[in-house]
Formats: structure tokens, sequence, C-alpha cells
């Protein structure tokens, strides 16, 4: 006789994934929109500092958990409104709870917010199996911020134009790039950074333009196709640079210390105040980063850091030494 068999409970597994952080290679300031934003050139590169997010599905609702207690995890957190705003345009009435390890310094201009958020925006769509087109999938990243589309195209390197949202992925063959990252105990607001540069402009004649970069985005990417570390020191500019420094005074000594110690160029990330030191290679880098452990102040965030051309499922290496 056979015996009835009882169906076991479906159960989905967890899925963990990596939000790679980002470097802003090159960053002009354009001019004011009239939405508020700033029109932008940049260039991005996505770096092997990640955070790491596990997606666990419930029955209902969105709640996000993290291991750093001084983040936001309710509302105002862009893990949690990407999963809210994917919920609502989908019609999703599954729930999921969202844990993040944080690597990324918060508020740094490394991007771990968007990045979070773009991942659990990818994530969620495999989860939940969304069909959703890339078209929709970018236009909600554009609701989230000017970053998270950037972080949608799994990208090693990107130009950014508009509020930075127009993002078009560099095709390959493209160099491995080898920085020493370095973060100074503080934070920056964006907005803040960004109102204080049209502050700073509205002091000068009005003939002045808004920013005025050295370098040139064209020269930047030339450099880059070429391989040629030594342009590409050059061509490294961030018009936020000086707002930051001005703001965060230590950003100075940091890149003392990063210059003294051999790297080809060295540079703001974002609206800062992290700091990155272009280097020959892996073993200048960490050269670089011996020689700023001993020499810079014992809380800065000292990491040796590559450019990130891997999946976010299942890959390793976000401890970087
Ligand atoms: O888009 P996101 O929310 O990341 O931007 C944070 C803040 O940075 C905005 O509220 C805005 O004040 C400023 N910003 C800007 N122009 C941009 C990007 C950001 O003024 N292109």
């Amino acid at each position: 006789m056979s015996q009835a068999r009882i169906a076991a409970p479906t159960v989905i597994p967890a899925v963990h994934l990596l939000a790679p952080a980002k470097l802003n290679l090159y960053l002009d300031v354009l001019g004011q929109r009239s939405d508020g934003y700033h029109e932008l050139e940049t260039l991005f590169e996505r770096i092997d500092l990640a955070d790491e997010i596990t997606l666990t599905p419930q029955v209902d609702g969105v709640t996000v958990t993290c291991d750093d207690p001084t983040l936001d995890c309710g509302v105002g957190n862009l893990a949690t409104k990407a999963a809210e705003l994917l919920r609502r345009t989908c019609g999703v009435s599954q729930g999921v709870a969202i844990h993040l390890a944080k690597w990324i310094p918060i508020a740094s201009g490394l991007g771990g917010g968007s990045s979070d958020a773009a991942t659990v925006l990818l994530g969620l769509s495999r989860l939940w199996s969304l069909a959703l087109p890339v078209e929709s999938l970018r236009e909600l990243a554009c609701q989230l911020g000017s970053d998270v589309p950037f972080f949608l195209e799994e990208t090693a390197f990107a130009v950014g134009r508009g509020r930075g949202d127009a993002c078009e992925p560099l095709a390959g063959p493209l160099p491995v790039l080898w920085h020493v990252l370095v973060v100074a105990n503080a934070q920056l607001s964006t907005k803040e950074i960004y109102e204080g540069v049209v502050k700073n402009h509205q002091a000068h004649p009005p003939t002045t333009p808004l920013t005025a970069s050295p370098a040139s985005l064209t020269m930047c990417l030339h450099a880059l196709r070429n391989g040629s570390l030594g342009e590409l020191a050059k061509g490294l500019s961030n018009a936020l640079e000086p707002e930051a420094i001005r703001r965060c005074p230590v950003i100075k000594d940091v890149q003392t210390c990063l210059r003294t110690s051999g790297c080809l160029g060295v540079m703001v990330s974002g609206s800062g105040p992290a700091v990155f030191g272009l280097c020959h290679d892996a073993a200048q880098a960490r050269t670089v980063a011996q020689q700023v452990r001993q020499h810079g102040a014992p809380q800065w965030l000292v990491r040796v850091v590559r450019t990130f051309d891997g999946a976010l499922e299942g890959a390793s290496g976000t401890r970087v030494a």
C-alpha cells in the first residue's frame, strides 16, 4: 500500500549579493538645472570594496537590518526605498527581510547607499521573478538617486551625464586600476557640498564658469583606453574637491600623505571625504597603503582597492586587505 505523500512547503533560499562602491575618476559640474540638481559630466569606476546584502523572503512587509548601528534602517534608507518602490510598482504581495553588512563607509563619496539600492532592485527582481524591462528598472533607479543607475549597469567603468543618471557603460578592453583608498573619520552631505559650490560661484563674476576643470573627460577616457596611467593621473579631476576640503580640512592631510607615499595621482571621490591614490600596480598599492598606515592618523581607514568587473551574485573578495 502506497503511503500518501505530504508536500513539503517550498522554501525559497536567501539570496546573497554584493553592492560594490564607486570612485569618480573625473567629475565636472557644468551648471545648475531647473529641477534643483546640477548638470554633470563624470567618469565612474566600480571597485572591489563592497557591502554584502542578504535578501530573505518573508510573508509580508519590508524589513531592513544592518550590522552598523549608526545607519538609519527605516524609510529613509535607500535599500528600504528600493524594495518598497519595486513592490509598489509591480504589485508584489510577498515581503523581504534585507540585511546589510556595511563595508563601504557611510556618506563618504563612495556611493554605498546608491549601490545598496541598485543591488536590492536587481536582487528582488530575480527573487520575485519580475520580468521587468531594463528601461523600467532604470526609471526606478533614477527615482532613487543620481548614482543608482550606474550601479544597475554592473559595469567596471561608465560615463555619467545629466544628473549623473544618464549612464553610458564603457566597452572593453579596459585596464584594471589599483588604488589606495583613504577615508578620514568624517562624513559629508552631498547636498551641502553642491550648495557650497554654488554659493562660492555666486561670489564670482557671472561670466566665470561654475567650475573650471583643468582636465577634460575626453583626455581621461583616452588615457584609460590606452592604459596610460601617467596620463590618467594628470586627468583626474573633481569640481567638488575644493568645497569638500573647505568643509573637511583633514582631506588635505590625507592627500599629502598619499602623494608623498608615491601615488601617481590623488583625488577626492564624489562629494568626499574619501580620497584615492592611483598606483602603478598591486605591489605599489600595498607599499603605499603600508606607508599611509604608518604615517597617517590611526583613525583613517586605509584599503587597497581595484577595479571590480565581477558579478554581484556569488562573488567574493569584498574584505580587501
Ligand atoms: O541624487 P541624490 O539623491 O544622490 O543627490 C543628493 C543631493 O545631491 C541632491 O539632493 C542634490 O542636492 C545634490 N545633487 C545635485 N546635482 C546632482 C546630483 C546631486 O545637486 N547632479
